[in-house]
Order: C-alpha cells, then sequence, then structure tokens
C-alpha cells in the first residue's frame, strides 16, 4: 500500500474502479513561469507517469487520461505539433508499465495521428494485453461527440446489411461500439485547473460519474491531490436515480 494512502486514505475508503483525469492546466503553469506553453505540456507529461503508478498502488483498476481532445487541433500549430512530439515519447517511456503488469489502451480516432504513432500504440497495446494489474486507458484524438458519432455510423452498417432491426438497438449495442468497449464507466472524474466542465471527455460513460474539481494546475497535482479526490469520492452517495 502507497505511503499515502496510510495519510489520506485508510482501508475503509471505497476506491474508485475507474477514474478519468482531465489533465488541464500545462498552458497556465508554464505561462506563471515565463516557460512556453510546450514546457507545460512536458511537465504534464512526467506527471502523469507519477499519477498512473499511484492510482495503481491505491487499488484503482482502470485509469483514463485525456491527453488530446478532437477540440486540440485548433491551437497554433507549433503547440499541436510539440504534443505531438510528446507523444511519440510518451508512449516510449509509456512502455515501463509494461513491465509493471498494467494494460495499456488508447481511445479516439487515430486515423488523423502519424503512421509512426499509429504503430507505437497498436504494439504497446498488442505487449500489454494480458495485464491485469490495472488498465491505463489515454484518450488521443478522443472526443465524446466524435465517438458516438463512430458507434452510431457501425450501427447504422449493420441495419443497411440488413442484420439488424433499428428496434433491436440496445444501449449495451450503443456501448460495445464506443471505443471504450469492455471498459466499465467512470466512477470519479478529476478536472484540475478550476474549470469545471466535460470538455467532450466520455459524455456517455460519465453519466453517473462523481466530479471533483480542485484549481491545481496538472502539473502540479501530486499523489495527495489524487488521494484527496478518492476520499471525497467516498464519501458521496450515489444513488443512480433510486432512492
Ligand atoms: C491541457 O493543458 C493539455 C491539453 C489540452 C493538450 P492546456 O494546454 O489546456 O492548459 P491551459 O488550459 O491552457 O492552462
Ligand atoms: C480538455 O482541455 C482537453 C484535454 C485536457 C486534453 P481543454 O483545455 O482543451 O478544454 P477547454 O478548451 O478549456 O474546454
Ligand atoms: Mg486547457
Amino acid at each position: 500500500m502507497a505511503e499515502t494512502k496510510k495519510m489520506i486514505l485508510d482501508d475503509n475508503v471505497a476506491v474508485p474502479v475507474h477514474v478519468g483525469v482531465i489533465m488541464d492546466g500545462n498552458g497556465r503553469w508554464a505561462k506563471k513561469r515565463g516557460l512556453p506553453r510546450k514546457l507545460g505540456h512536458r511537465e504534464g507529461a512526467k506527471n502523469f507517469r507519477t499519477i498512473t503508478r499511484h492510482a495503481k498502488a491505491v487499488g484503482v483498476q482502470y485509469i483514463t487520461f485525456y491527453a488530446f481532445s478532437t477540440e486540440n487541433w485548433k491551437r497554433p500549430k507549433d503547440e499541436v505539433d510539440a504534443i505531438m512530439e510528446l507523444f511519440e515519447k510518451y508512449l516510449d517511456e509509456v512502455r515501463d508499465f509494461v513491465e509493471e503488469n498494467i494494460r495499456i489502451r488508447f481511445i479516439g480516432d487515430r486515423s488523423a495521428l502519424s503512421e509512426n504513432l499509429q504503430r507505437k500504440m497498436a504494439s504497446v497495446e498488442e505487449d500489454s494485453k494480458d495485464f491485469t494489474a490495472m488498465t491505463l486507458v489515454l484518450a488521443i484524438n478522443y472526443g465524446g461527440r466524435d465517438e458516438i458519432c463512430h458507434a452510431v455510423k457501425a450501427i447504422a452498417r449493420k441495419v443497411k446489411e440488413g442484420a439488424l432491426d433499428p428496434e433491436d438497438i440496445t444501449q449495451d449495442m450503443i456501448e460495445a461500439n464506443l471505443y471504450t468497449e469492455e471498459i466499465p464507466p467512470l466512477d470519479l472524474v478529476i478536472r484540475p485547473s478550476g474549470e469545471q466542465r466535460l470538455s467532450n471527455f466520455m459524455i456517455w460513460q460519465a453519466a453517473y460519474a462523481e466530479f471533483y474539481y480542485t484549481n491545481i494546475l496538472w502539473p502540479d497535482f501530486k499523489n495527495e491531490d489524487f488521494d484527496r479526490a478518492v476520499l471525497a469520492y467516498s464519501e458521496r452517495n450515489r444513488r443512480f436515480g433510486g432512492v
């Protein structure tokens, strides 16, 4: 058990099965220091590795990090290029997790990413597919609306082929066509940096998630802050529409 768990979390705490993290505030972190935004992204990328290991120690089974949204292409080209370069590095470093029994998956539309990135993603997914300690999900070129649109197209194709009656479409069927196939819904969404919105992150999967916001910028977000979020989650009363 992690040291920090002893400090903030005790054994009675209800650990969320699936935590989503919207890694926000890299740009403001850099600006505060008079540094270029890309250095904020570099710092944020380092932090994601620290928090991943800590989440595993706490007993989280799935952790999803929002790294790049389908809307982030709107940013200046040099910033987007710097982020894409970082992913290349990330993916080499993410390989370390393969030694730690962590399964790695990616969600999002890969077709817009470089072939090299796509190759690295497929290879790390393949090499970690039997690992069971925790699943690390990276959302890259991910958008919740885009994901639902993608699922609707797949289902519509079955209808067109005559293999499916529209009346037989179920929520399970929609879920099975999302990028998160076989990944449980989100229990807790953490968003640092002070913004209180989803920004198109897992809109289907977050339907009954608990939200935790903090003003801390992502590169400054520590293991202890993660524990505070888990503790807050543990004190919530989830009703799922019941009483
Ligand atoms: C999050 O940090 C990283 C990405 C969206 C890629 P931001 O770059 O959005 O940081 P702020 O919000 O400008 O501080
Ligand atoms: C959300 O952050 C996307 C990621 C963290 C990858 P943004 O910084 O893009 O979100 P908005 O624009 O503030 O809503
Ligand atoms: Mg932001």
